[in-house]
């Protein structure tokens, strides 16, 4: 395990609004494997409020009661969010304070759940395409060619913010010790060159026109703002930073 330090995205777990009806919330820490190490990864959640004013929760973080009062006073949570298989652990406690909520599988997630000693029983399925309850909203695809695991990536059409987990992660070094930095580097996941990191990139071997095609759809969104589950975001030059951290795909 690394003990290193990592800076948190102060201030943690409060909505923060970055645009009309979408909100980040920065939590805590979690540990991650990589490269056989346990890596404490920031964590990030995506919060958007639908046309028909339900909250829709993508990667929810750590639950805690500071936290739901603070969502609660945004709208009632109705959709709780698995955008890949390893992004999915806090949703349990989501759908035990809001029973009312839809628990949303991704690709994997259940399989990985299963496996992992977890009870957990989603309620339906991420598709190709939007299910009605959001599409006005958000529109979607699923970023195949991994052995691995897909991510479900999507895309808040009034404020043009293009929502990934794992896909870019974009830490920043000058927030984490030198021996998290090398480990970073190497994964290629270091502000701001960040990218999908060296392990996730090498399962798409020999499968990359798979995610090649979804590489393009989402350059057809023309996203200008892109949030990240992990690291710094980007704010703006979405298609740029698109460009940048698929090149390895091209
Ligand atoms: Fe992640």
């Amino acid at each position: 395990m690394i003990q290193d330090n990592i800076e948190l995205y102060e201030p943690i777990n409060i909505p923060k609004s970055i645009d009309d009806n979408i909100w980040i919330v920065d939590g805590p820490l979690v540990k991650m494997a990589m490269y056989k190490a346990l890596i404490p990864f920031p964590t990030r959640m995506t919060i958007i409020h639908l046309s028909n004013g339900d909250l829709w929760c993508h990667s929810p973080i750590a639950l805690t009661e500071a936290i739901k009062s603070k969502i609660d006073r945004l709208g009632p949570v109705r959709h709780l969010v698995s955008p890949n298989k390893i992004h999915y652990i806090h949703i349990n406690s989501w759908m035990q304070a809001y029973p009312e909520a839809t628990a949303w599988a991704s690709p994997g997630v259940r399989d990985r759940a299963a496996n992992q000693g977890i009870a957990l029983t989603f309620n339906a399925d991420l598709s190709e395409t939007p299910p009605p309850v959001w599409a006005d909203d958000i529109d979607q695809l699923i970023f195949r060619g991994s052995r691995f695991m897909d991510e479900v990536v999507f895309f808040h059409k009034r404020t043009s913010t293009l929502i990934l987990a794992d896909l870019i992660e974009n830490f920043e070094p000058k927030k984490v010790g030198w021996l998290y930095r090398v480990l970073l580097r190497l994964a290629g996941a270091a502000d701001p060159d960040g990218k999908a990191p060296l392990d996730l990139r090498i399962t798409f071997w020999g499968r990359k026109i798979q995610a090649y095609q979804g590489y393009q759809r989402i350059l057809k969104w023309k996203p200008g703002r892109i949030i990240l589950s992990h690291g710094r975001w980007y704010e703006s030059n979405g298609i740029d930073e698109l460009k940048r951290a698929f090149r390895w795909l091209t």
